[in-house]
């Protein structure tokens, strides 16, 4: 199914899919902020892991050994963030939920809120919120994810005890927020038709997503301008980007 271009074909025959489900799921990555401004992981030569190296900027070992570093490339991402804004992929997939009420799930891998300030506020968050903080060890006080309790700095520190703190976001070995994967498992085992936008599919549990939908007799189609590492688990392949495909998708559907 897949081809170098956008198959009008395949695009057509994944509308009907979408138009005759009774549950949709879209799993999104990167990709589907992309052109939001915001720049992907794995893309050759503007992706952040061909310029940084993810065991130094995102994993707790690499935060506890270097946590001004770490802290303050979160902040400028924080930065690019707060100044995008939702692209017409995020603003049809939002619109499409609101006019079918019951009919869709988003699962997204993405640490932005663009889901969410598209106006899908139910958006299932695999690997936390970048403009979250939270504290690096467990609050000997018990107290919640609340920095209001540190001191200025770089990173902040707990006043009392000198605890980090930390972006919320989820880092390598480390567990995905509780409830997020079982409520995606949940989607993606009752979907009828499930949409794989902007991601690599390289990382795990995720990846594994669409998987679950195809078990589940899902259709599924993926969403992507290059090849992923889980298009042969895919009915369809259609090669365009998120804000063209979305809408040429979804906006003809009542
Ligand atoms: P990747 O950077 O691995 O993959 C981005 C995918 O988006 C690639 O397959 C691109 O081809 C595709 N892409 C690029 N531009 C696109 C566009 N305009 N429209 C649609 N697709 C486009 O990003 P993820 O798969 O999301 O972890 O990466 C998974 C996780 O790895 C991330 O959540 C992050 C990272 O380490 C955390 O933040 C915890």
């Amino acid at each position: 199914m897949a081809g170098d271009a956008l198959d009008p074909a395949a695009l057509a025959a994944v509308r009907a899919h979408v138009a005759a489900a009774r549950r949709v799921c879209v799993l999104t990555g990167a990709g589907m902020s992309a052109e939001s401004g915001i720049p992907t992981f794995r893309d050759a030569l503007t992706g952040l892991w061909a310029k940084f190296d993810p065991a130094e900027l995102a994993s707790e070992e690499g935060f506890r050994a270097q946590p001004q570093r770490v802290w303050d490339w979160y902040a400028e991402r924080r930065v690019g963030m707060r100044a995008s804004q939702p692209n017409a992929g995020h603003v049809a997939l939002a619109a499409f939920g609101r006019r079918r009420p019951g009919v869709l799930s988003v699962v997204t891998q993405n640490v932005d809120d663009l889901h969410q300030r598209a106006g899908w506020p139910d958006t299932i968050r695999l690997h936390g919120d970048i403009l979250a903080n939270c504290w690096l060890e467990p609050c000997p006080r018990g107290r919640a994810c609340d920095p209001a309790h540190a001191a200025a700095g770089r990173p902040p520190r707990c006043t009392d005890c000198g605890n980090l703190v930390r972006p919320g976001v989820v880092w390598f070995g480390e567990m995905l927020p509780e409830g997020a994967i079982d409520a995606a498992e949940r989607a993606a085992r009752a979907c009828d038709v499930m949409l794989v936008v902007g991601t690599s599919g390289a990382v795990w549990p995720a990846a594994g997503l669409a998987a679950t939908a195809r078990r589940a007799a899902a259709q599924v189609a993926i969403v992507n301008p290059h090849p992923s590492e889980i298009d042969d688990g895919a009915h369809w392949v259609l090669r365009g980007t998120a804000a063209g495909v979305l809408p040429a998708l979804l906006d003809t559907l009542d």
